[in-house]
């Protein structure tokens, strides 16, 4: 049978990134590759104690179909948490998704036709872009510094593109570089979106894992006309196998996103809706949020000390202030593909940066998680990348 797919199905049948995971997930190799929390300190003895209470109390409603919004104890959670962020919203305004991503590709199904121009940051999410290819998006790259998306740049792509219906940013930690976007740049970013009339979809799953520096506001928070939508998660502060994000929006498109969602799940896993807001009544969530903090300071910490132990001194990095990604670029790599091989041979992993590209590539440059190894497999691991660094520069 030759299948005829639709145009959202990639041509390539490669995956070089999920056969990077699958190789990276031998536990001889030391793997710096995966986006995963530490899962030491998930909290399964809490979380156990709330789904056990969530059966006594309404174990038929929890496992009943529910609604397409969220459960109102969740929708509440995150009412009281946008705070965090500067941002104003009540519960008209808020949508229980499967994750974030869902989010980004709910997005994609609301506003996007074949074509439509999708500005991204460059580097992005590699699983954003390919949403946004899917829904067959124009994308356009504009170029970050540490202080995140260059504004005299995005002003250029808008002129350039004046047709540009959607932009999607990371501001806090963004993966893959760790970087941040300054509050200057965020109240400009609303600026722009209301003056040149596009959508910002702010992703933010990373911001509560702040470990240095001053919290920022949401761009959300300096939204004045309605152009910016927000959606963050449970999985990087609770645990990402439950699956809840969120969505806030304009009352008006929340409606939307749950029509569009109903056709994509109907809902989101109503049984583990009421354990998380079960768990954020027992217990106390910026506690928790302060465990895990601490732990990836330490490691971004050890990873940080290694670049400068073992890794060429031409070697650039970015400097996190939260989150679970260091961006590196070496100069003098013109394969990373071929570092990448090499590492795999030598028992560790990192994520070459070609996928989170859409259109030209910066060679030489690649992703490092710091939140999913031990110290010690950050020292010995990171010795190795240095080592091959090194044998690849001067092996050319
Ligand atoms: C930038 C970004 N957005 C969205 C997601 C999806 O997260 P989730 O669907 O678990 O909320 C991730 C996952 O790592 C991510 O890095």
């Amino acid at each position: 049978m030759k299948y005829q797919y639709s145009t959202k199905v990639p041509v390539s049948n490669t995956d070089p990134v999920g056969d990077l995971l699958r190789a990276a997930a031998n536990p001889d190799i030391i793997s710096f590759a995966g986006g995963l929390p530490a899962p030491e300190l998930f909290p399964v003895e809490q979380v156990q104690e709330a789904a056990n209470q969530v059966f006594q109390e309404k174990g038929m409603t929890a496992l009943q179909y529910g609604s397409s919004k969220g459960t109102p104890e969740l929708i509440k959670v995150v009412a009281d948490r946008l705070a965090i962020d500067g941002i104003q919203a009540d519960t008209e305004h808020i949508m229980i998704s499967t994750g974030s991503q869902q989010v980004i590709d709910l997005t994609g199904k609301l506003f996007l036709n074949e074509g439509d121009t999708v500005i991204v940051e460059k580097p992005t999410y590699l699983c954003a872009l390919d949403v946004f290819k899917s829904y067959g998006a124009n994308l356009v790259s504009v170029e970050m510094d540490e202080d995140g998306m260059k504004m005299d740049q995005l002003e250029k792509a808008l002129t350039d593109h004046p047709e540009t219906k959607l932009l999607y940013t990371i501001p806090s930690f963004q993966n893959p570089t760790g970087r941040t976007m300054s509050l200057e740049r965020r109240k400009k970013l609303a600026l722009l979106a209301a003056e040149y009339d596009f959508i910002v979809l702010e992703d933010n799953p990373y911001g509560a894992v702040r470990f240095e520096g001053t919290p920022l506001p949401a761009i959300k928070s300096f939204d004045q006309t309605g152009h910016v939508i927000y959606t963050s998660t449970f999985s990087k502060i609770l645990a990402p196998g439950l699956r809840l994000g969120w969505v806030v929006a304009p009352k008006e498109l929340i409606e939307k996103y749950m029509v569009m969602k109903q056709s994509a799940d109907l809902h989101s896993d109503v049984l583990s809706q009421y354990i998380v807001a079960k768990f954020f009544e027992n217990n106390d969530i910026e506690s928790h949020v302060a465990k895990i903090t601490a732990l990836y300071k330490e490691r971004k910490d050890l990873m940080v000390d290694a670049i400068v132990k073992y890794f060429p001194k031409t070697v650039t990095y970015s400097r996190p202030e939260g989150g679970m990604f260091i961006w590196i670029e070496v100069p003098g790599i013109t394969d990373t593909q071929k570092l990448s091989d090499y590492c795999i041979k030598n028992d560790v992993a990192f994520v070459p940066g070609e996928p989170f590209y859409c259109d030209e590539i910066v060679p030489g440059t690649f992703r490092l998680n710091y939140s999913n190894m031990s110290p010690e497999q950050i020292d010995i691991g990171m010795k190795r990348l240095g080592e091959a660094i090194e044998k690849i520069l001067t092996e050319g």
